[in-house]
């Protein structure tokens, strides 16, 4: 018999409570252990007493569609330098590593990104927890994994969004621009805009130049198309190469900018009428998509069967169309861009998609 625990950390994402629901269906229905659900990531251990669910089959019964997390989250308060009310950060970690041992757990299993999994990897092995970690993060840029959960679903809706832009778009003979999340990395600005039809794709791995990007614009308006669409990643620079665009940099909070720096730039060359939508938390709320439901389910039974198994300091994986596992230290010290070389780069330039050089 066992008691796990799980928690869900880092910014939400559509598929968090697919895991945790299948996480139960296996650890309680197949093993018949207990699994108790951490609520607001490691700041559940931080409360005197823990704040904790207790989670049964029937309880988790209509978690595979719902989105957010039931548990709750947090992607502030490291416990390392945790932010005190009196301004100072201060090391909480001894805390949360004893909450681990008196609530009897025997495993944990963490569903994050990169940066949440660095944060439990070594609270882990400071206070000797058996983790398993599950990647979740619509940016799509943890190592390793092919798949990351919420990824899917964050591109169906952007690329939702482009539908509904084009339409309006040819109605008035714009230039639409959306744009969309993804941290430091273009993944889902490359995803969406071939599937959406962009005409531009901007991601940070790919200078761009305003006097190409407007060329184009024109060289399309030349062949009778009246209206176009870019899709721009929130970490593109200015032409000066600074970020515009910070949602969640320490001490800022901007959401939306590079979109409307491009709209600026091409309206002072006089090329089109142009429009910003920023796309924002949508990416990040609403019903999972069935691959999501579906890598989400697959991941939570591999991490139940990893702990049944004893082998800890693992990520579940998804590489060569299988569920795997890697030690957590090789995926988070891989951050995962996108390949400028890669499929959907070729893809996109093979389409006559303008991408910047
Ligand atoms: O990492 C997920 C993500 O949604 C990024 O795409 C985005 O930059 C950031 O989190 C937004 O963070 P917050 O929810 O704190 O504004």
């Amino acid at each position: 018999h066992k008691r796990i625990g799980i928690l869900t950390s880092g910014g939400d994402c559509a598929g968090l409570n697919a895991v945790v629901r299948a996480v139960v269906r296996r650890a309680v229905g197949t093993y018949g252990w207990e699994v108790l659900g951490i609520q607001q990531a490691t700041l559940g251990l931080l409360a005197n007493p823990a704040k904790v669910l207790s989670l049964d089959i029937k309880t988790v019964d209509s978690w595979l569609t719902a989105g957010g997390t039931y548990l709750g989250t947090t992607n502030t308060g490291n416990p390392f330098a945790f932010p005190m009310e009196d301004g100072t950060l201060r090391d909480r970690s001894e805390e949360i590593i004893n909450a681990y041992h008196q609530l009897g757990l025997n495993a944990l299993i963490g569903i994050g990104g990169d940066g949440s999994m660095a944060i439990l990897r070594k609270l882990a092995q400071q206070g000797n927890w058996n983790l398993v970690g599950i990647p979740k993060t619509i940016d799509n840029d943890v190592g390793i994994t092919e798949r990351s959960i919420g990824f899917d679903t964050a591109v169906n809706i952007a690329t939702e969004a482009l539908d509904r832009l084009h339409f309006t778009a040819a109605s008035h003979s714009r230039v639409m621009i959306l744009e969309v999340m993804g941290r430091d990395a273009g993944h889902i600005a490359i995803s969406a805009g071939i599937a959406g039809g962009a005409d531009i794709i901007l991601i940070p791995e790919i200078p761009y130049s305003i006097e190409r990007l407007c060329q184009k614009l024109k060289e399309w308006q030349r062949r009778g198309k009246n209206y176009a669409l870019i899709i721009v990643a929130e970490s593109v620079p200015n032409v000066d190469g600074e970020h515009i665009t910070s949602t969640n940099t320490a001490g800022q909070c901007r959401l939306g900018g590079v979109g409307q720096y491009l709209a600026d730039q091409i309206c002072s060359r006089n090329i089109a009428e142009t429009r910003v939508t920023v796309l924002g938390h949508i990416q990040r709320g609403g019903i999972p998509s069935p691959l999501d439901r579906l890598t989400a389910s697959a991941f939570g039974v591999a991490a139940v069967d990893l702990i049944a198994a004893e082998q800890y300091d693992q990520l579940v994986t998804w590489q060569n169309r299988m569920v795997k596992s890697e030690p957590i230290a090789n995926a988070i010290a891989q951050y995962h861009c996108v390949d400028p070389d890669g499929t959907l780069i070729k893809t996109a330039r093979g389409l006559g998609i303008y991408l910047g050089e």
